[in-house]
């Protein structure tokens, strides 16, 4: 009876995890490029290093991996001149504080993603135009042969200002500030 048991539970776990994947999270590598400190911010929040969080600071030359829950939608920014009160020069988050707890300011250049939207694809853009601080790139990873997109300037310059492209999802992306 107990080896049934334990047979069948074996069982069950194996055709769970077969038959029902837990959708992917998807992994999202932040690189600050400027030679200056910049606090990424992100609403809905992601996690890191195990938690859930909507921001923090990441020095001048440093990168960070965040992960994105499953079917994602919601944008990434980069905020400028912050204390270590979450006090920034621009794109601090309404409610003030590190961690932001709402959606993104105007003001800072936005990523903002849709993960496993229409055709099972992610779907990304930088917003620059009417919306910039620092440039941004979002480059896919393995797996996705869309070019890195980019917003340099707040006229819109760069490959990407606005432009939406896709990936499969179960892409991973870099963000680069700077
Ligand atoms: C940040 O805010 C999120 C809600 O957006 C919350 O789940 C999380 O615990 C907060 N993290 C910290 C470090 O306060
Ligand atoms: C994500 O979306 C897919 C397709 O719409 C759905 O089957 C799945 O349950 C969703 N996963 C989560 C965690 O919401």
């Amino acid at each position: 009876m107990f080896a049934q048991t334990s047979f069948f539970a074996v069982l069950a776990t194996v055709v769970s995890a077969v038959v029902l994947p837990r959708a992917a999270d998807t992994t999202v590598t932040l690189v600050n490029n400027c030679g200056y400190q910049v606090d990424p911010a992100a609403y809905p929040a992601v996690t890191y290093n195990g938690a859930a969080t909507g921001g923090f600071p990441l020095a001048g030359g440093a990168s960070a991996s965040v992960t994105l829950p499953a079917n994602y939608s919601g944008r990434i920014w980069g905020r400028t001149g912050c204390d270590a009160d979450g006090n920034c020069e621009t794109g601090q988050c309404f409610q003030g504080g590190e961690n932001c707890t709402s959606p993104a300011p105007t003001g800072p250049t936005l990523a903002q993603f849709t993960i496993n939207g229409y055709a099972s694809s992610d779907y990304f853009t930088p917003t620059g135009q009417g919306n910039f601080n620092i440039p941004l790139t979002i480059t896919p990873g393995s797996g996705c042969s869309t070019a890195p997109v980019t917003c340099t300037d707040a006229n819109g310059d760069g490959n990407g200002c606005g432009a939406t492209s896709s990936c499969p999802t179960g892409t991973s992306y870099t963000i680069q500030f700077c």
